[in-house]
């Protein structure tokens, strides 16, 4: 079923992962549905669908937004970069490589939403040490508790990204 096409529809432009897209949806869809069931990016999990987990997280004009409570409708003109826009050039993102190096996960079920908030939480210099980590990663759960080895790779990644 693809629910971007369900009802009444409105039109908005984003690019995602740097590709321009023109799409005609209901006006109800989430950002999540969007990539998810429109475009096949399934990278973004639906794990609670109301803002509650964070694995659903993803860069909204490079702030790190929950995509199950964000309507498409609402960003005309953003630009999304979901877990597949990281690697470039055959080459996993540094934090990609460092989840992987630490084991990060378990399940994986809540990786990409991990990872999609430690880009950001690089990016926003919140990463002094282990306690600031996990506070500011503290709205994405993990069920496995990964806890420790995805502060330990956040922190590894992000000596690498500000060299
Ligand atoms: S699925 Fe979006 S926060 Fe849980
Ligand atoms: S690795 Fe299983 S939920 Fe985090």
């Amino acid at each position: 079923m693809n629910r971007v096409l369900l009802g009444p529809t409105v039109r908005t432009a984003v690019k995602v992962n740097g590709e321009q897209v023109d799409v005609d949806h209901d006006a109800r869809v989430t950002l999540l549905d969007f990539l998810r069931e429109d475009r096949g990016l399934t990278g973004a999990k639906k794990g609670c669908n109301r803002g509650e987990c964070g694995s659903c997280t993803v860069l909204v004009d490079g702030r790190r937004a929950n995509a199950c409570m964000v309507l498409l409708a609402g960003i005309h003109g953003a630009e999304i970069t979901t877990v597949e826009g990281l690697a470039a050039d055959g080459e996993l993102h540094p934090m990609q490589r460092a989840f992987i190096d630490h084991d990060a996960f378990q399940c994986g079920f809540c990786t990409p939403g991990q990872i999609m908030s430690a880009v950001a939480c690089v990016a926003e210099g919140h990463v002094s040490d282990a306690g600031e980590i996990r506070e500011w990663m503290s709205g994405n759960i993990c069920r496995c508790s990964a806890y420790p080895q995805i502060t330990a790779a956040v922190a590894a990644a992000a000596k690498e990204m500000e060299s």
